[in-house]
């Protein structure tokens, strides 16, 4: 079933606990699974260049044992290319990587790095991946990733969650009519809008009523949130926020 709204879950953390003990538990691999099971659209796994969670082995085991898509999130580095097209996944979407950054914590930089980022996907593209810009709602950033060929942009939704949690009510209601208005500006280029990172509960409703939006990529929360509830419930948690903004 397509939906109008997907729920792509991010299982890096997963992988993050695995790795914190060495061994192979938990596997990422089962919370795909489960995820699957519990409704998720798809599944999000970032291989970074340090490897600190999600490994090599952990796409080829998504790639043979999911059915719905994978959502391979990567630096726009040589590695990571020979890599998505090894495996060759649904859809690869490109983020910012700074080793030293606890996440993913700015957008894509499309605008000053447009004619390498045009060549860097152009291959991805006649591979058959869905090409994804992970970027701010800026619309330089957007017009830049619609000038290049991306058929989707994501926009990052970590500060609108941050000022949230700081309480910071006005500077997350500017973030988030930002958001709103990146994803409008973004729709009427012709290009599909995703949205995430740092969504919980009490963030997603906001951003999952904004019409233009398709697919929200939900990682953290919902693998902590798992440690008390379960990850099918967590999931089933999140698909009803998201269900009832859209209604
Ligand atoms: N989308 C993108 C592009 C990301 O890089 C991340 C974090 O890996 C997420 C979504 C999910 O963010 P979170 O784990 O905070 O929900």
């Amino acid at each position: 079933m397509t939906r109008d709204l997907r729920l792509g879950v991010n299982i890096d953390h997963v992988a993050t606990l695995r790795n914190a003990r060495g061994g192979g538990l938990p596997d990422p691999l089962r919370a795909a699974v489960l995820a699957q099971a519990a409704g998720a659209d798809g599944i999000t796994a970032h291989l970074r260049e340090d490897r600190r969670h999600i490994r090599d082995e952990d796409i080829a085991g998504l790639m043979a044992e999911i059915a719905i898509p994978l959502n391979f999130e990567m630096a726009a580095t040589l590695e990571m290319q020979k890599i998505a097209l090894t495996h060759k996944p649904h859809a690869v979407c490109i983020v910012p990587e700074r080793r030293e950054e606890r996440t993913t914590e700015g957008g894509l930089e499309v605008a000053a790095d447009q004619n390498r980022l045009a060549d860097f996907i152009a291959p991805l593209r006649e591979a058959g991946c869905r090409i994804s810009l992970f970027i701010a709602a800026d619309a330089a950033q957007i017009e830049a990733a619609h000038r290049i060929g991306a058929p989707v942009i994501e926009l990052h939704t970590g500060a609108y969650c941050d000022y949230h949690a700081e309480g910071a009510y006005a500077a997350r209601d500017a973030e988030l009519q930002r958001l709103v208005e990146g994803a409008k500006r973004a729709a009427d280029l012709g290009l599909e809008v995703h949205m995430g990172h740092g969504l919980n509960y009490e963030t997603v409703t906001p951003i999952a009523a904004i019409k233009e939006v398709r697919e929200l990529n939900i990682g953290h929360f919902l693998i902590g949130e798992a440690v008390f509830v379960g990850l099918s419930d967590a999931i089933a948690q999140m698909r009803q926020l998201m269900d009832e903004a859209r209604a």
